[in-house]
């Protein structure tokens, strides 16, 4: 494995000659690195799941260059996706469509539907770009984590999840900390209405703006495959408790506004909720390096990306709070 810090444009063809060869390649987007894969490529999409230990049945994210790249995944595309392809991409959404022949079962996990998405970074579009010169279709990527386990803000964090498991032709591209920090939003666009499967910086207001059609809760549809349901998710090794109660020696992480509990230790204190967000998982990793056992976690309050933070927690707390 090597790491490849601010790729050049030359660097990021050599990666995406890497994915064609059937290599896996690690990148970054806006919202968390990824762990990318030729999506036509079932050998190589085998390695994903192998490096992250990820059982066979989980989807992965099928990465395009343009919503005009949907149609070499996906059929019967409602106009909402569309609506919703073009006015937030590049961005952090993701569109759950009805596959074609080409979205494998070892893309879709066996399903009918497969997800897609551009990602709003500038070496994660270039990658895509050379890929596709390639003659390649979309790059499969779910986030560059052990599963099960915190999604990665930064190369080092990529590194240390994986770096082990990889192999000696894998790449890493290092483009610094991803700015927005949480995965993006996942919008099921196989129903009549959009239903959001997993919160993200696209709210149900934005959706609901640009489709004019109301978001339904993933409780209102039968068939419920909500990512990231599983036990532990989005989680560190330390325990995660929501609340404040946080005693001597346990990490701490809240809004600045906050004030650390006396004897715990302070592992972040974002004065946004954006930063917030951005900052989450690397202060939950820093938890885990300063070997600590407990981390507890003052949620933020309020709409918008605060929502999509309050569902990580939920599911790295699994739902523990004090
Ligand atoms: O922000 C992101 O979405 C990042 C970056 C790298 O793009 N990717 C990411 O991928 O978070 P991953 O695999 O860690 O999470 C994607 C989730 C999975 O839980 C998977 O179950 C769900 O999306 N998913 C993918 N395809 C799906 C499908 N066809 N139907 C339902 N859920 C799907
Ligand atoms: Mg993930």
């Amino acid at each position: 494995m090597q790491i490849i810090s601010n790729p050049t444009r030359a660097e990021i063809v050599i990666a995406a000659n890497a994915l064609k060869n059937g290599n896996l390649v690690s990148f970054p987007t806006e919202t968390v690195y990824g762990l990318g894969a030729d999506a036509t490529n079932e050998k190589a999409v085998g390695k994903i799941y192998m490096t992250k230990g990820r059982p066979r049945n989980h989807p992965v994210i099928v990465h395009i260059s343009s919503v005009n790249q949907v149609e070499n995944w996906a059929r019967e595309i409602p106009e909402y996706a569309i609506r919703l392809g073009s006015a937030y991409w590049p961005g952090p959404v993701t569109l759950i469509l009805k596959r074609n022949s080409r979205a494998s079962d070892f893309i879709t996990g066996g399903q009918e539907s497969v997800g897609l998405r551009v990602p709003n970074q500038q070496a994660a579009l270039a990658l895509i770009q050379e890929f596709e010169k390639l003659g390649g279709f979309g790059i499969a990527a779910p986030s560059a984590n052990r599963f099960g386990s915190v999604s990665p803000t930064t190369a080092r964090a990529v590194e240390k999840e994986l770096g082990k498991y990889l192999g000696g032709e894998d790449l890493i591209l290092d483009d610094g900390q991803c700015e927005i920090g949480v995965e993006s939003s996942i919008v099921d666009c196989t129903q009549v209405n959009p239903v959001v499967l997993r919160p993200g910086a696209i709210t149900d207001e934005m959706i609901e703006d640009v489709t004019g059609l109301a978001v339904l809760l993933k409780s209102d549809v039968s068939e419920n495959r909500a990512p990231g349901l599983l036990e532990s998710h989005y989680a560190p090794n330390a325990k995660v408790i929501l609340g404040l109660s946080a005693k001597l020696g346990d990490g701490f992480i809240a809004l600045d506004q906050i004030p650390t509990p006396i004897g715990s230790i302070r592992l972040a204190a974002p004065t946004s909720i954006e930063d917030y967000a951005r900052d989450l998982y690397e202060a939950l990793r820093k938890g885990d390096q300063l070997g600590l056992d407990k981390i507890y976690v003052a949620e933020p309050e309020g709409p918008g990306l605060a929502i999509a933070i309050r569902d990580r927690l939920g599911k790295a707390s699994r739902g523990n709070r004090t």
